[in-house]
């Protein structure tokens, strides 16, 4: 049977030896094995302390005492460790890379260029005061063609291959119905811009059977080509930059008169038709690219939506942005603009 004093011995070696080898405990695992060696259920300071039972109470006493601060000094120390071993574990980690460097940032869709570049045509119009309008991409053959003056059975209808439907209705193939739509909800002075899509029976290199058009219209009293011409070169300008050259060209069509197609210089060659001595694909060495149609808006148009010739003119024109985007960025498939391939797509953002 062991004396209190002897138990008291007991307990304080038992302290210096844990103290020494928990702190030099170097792993997790080595940890938990001394942690049980010393303070587990059968543990060393468990085991000393089933001896108390046999003492007197006075030596029950200080033992009792003694062993208490055994095992508070020696749960200190573990959690010492303990701390000291996670501590290690994250310097570990954090010496494998530069915490400093900056993350990864998510990758944000962008606007696809025909959108960009739509928005940067609409808004070159709103600068100048037209308000943005929009209509049904099913229209009947009254807006797409009649009111337009495009008679019954007129050779002028080939000039676009439609999508019909129905016996009267189809879908637009351009978006001149919103000359009409608006002249007919728009008492003038009227501008307005229309950007939307419209449709084809068309598919090749150049052509999509789906493709996007702005169209623009304003009447009021007194409208000359002249402002038409004001108007259209400052959208060059602005979409092209100051330096392009504007030139009107005669064309037809139904419902203008007289009818113009607007050529820019060149985008590529810039005007030159050449670009280091080789013939510039892009105009074929005429110097000129045509951008839009144009005209003032046809008397037979005006009457159609009830406006007086005799009082009111006004000039319209319309534009394809697909071939406004391939010119501005010299994109040189179509196509390229409909597979959405995100490598494309992506050097727009
Ligand atoms: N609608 C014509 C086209 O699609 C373009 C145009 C619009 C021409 C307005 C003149 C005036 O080709």
């Amino acid at each position: 049977m062991s004396s209190g004093r002897a138990l008291v011995e007991e307990l304080t070696a038992l302290a210096e030896e844990a103290k020494s080898i928990l702190g030099r405990a170097d792993s997790f695992e080595h940890l938990e094995e001394l942690r049980v060696l010393f303070l587990g259920r059968k543990g060393r300071l468990a085991q000393i302390m089933a001896k108390l039972p046999g003492l007197t109470p006075e030596e029950k006493r200080d033992a009792g005492q003694a062993a208490n601060s055994v095992k508070e000094s020696l749960t200190a120390q573990y959690t010492l460790r303990l701390e000291a071993l996670k501590r290690a574990q994250d310097e570990a980690m954090l010496a494998g890379f530069d915490p400093s460097l900056p993350g990864r940032a998510p990758s944000l869709g962008g606007l696809h260029p025909l959108t960009i570049v739509s928005e940067e045509i609409t808004s070159a119009f709103q600068s100048m005061g037209f308000e943005i309008v929009s209509g049904p991409e099913i229209e009947t053959d009254f807006y797409n063609f009649e009111a337009l003056n495009f008679p019954p059975e007129h050779p002028a209808r080939d000039m676009q291959d439609t999508l019909y439907i129905g016996d009267n209705v189809l879908l637009r193939t351009h978006t001149s119905p919103l000359q009409v739509r608006t002249l007919l909800s728009r008492k003038p002075p009227v501008a307005a811009i229309a950007p939307g899509k419209v449709y084809r029976r068309d598919s090749d290199l150049t052509h999509s059977p789906m493709f996007h058009q702005i169209e623009g219209i304003l009447v009021d009293k007194g409208v000359t080509m002249a402002d038409l011409r004001g108007t259209l070169t400052f959208f060059v300008h602005r979409i092209f930059g100051p330096d392009t050259l504007v030139r009107f060209r005669p064309s037809f069509f139904p419902f203008t008169e007289p009818s113009a197609e607007v050529d820019i210089s060149c985008v590529m060659c810039e005007g030159k038709g050449h670009v280091d001595g080789q013939t510039c694909r892009v105009c074929k060495s005429t110097g000129w690219v045509e951008i839009l149609g144009c005209g003032m808006v046809d008397p037979n148009v005006l009457k159609a939506v009830d406006i007086d010739p005799e009082v009111h003119s006004g000039f319209a024109f319309g534009m394809g942005v697909e071939r406004v985007t391939m010119l501005k960025y010299g994109v040189g498939d179509l196509r390229l603009f409909f597979e959405n391939d995100v490598r494309f797509l992506g050097q727009f953002a």
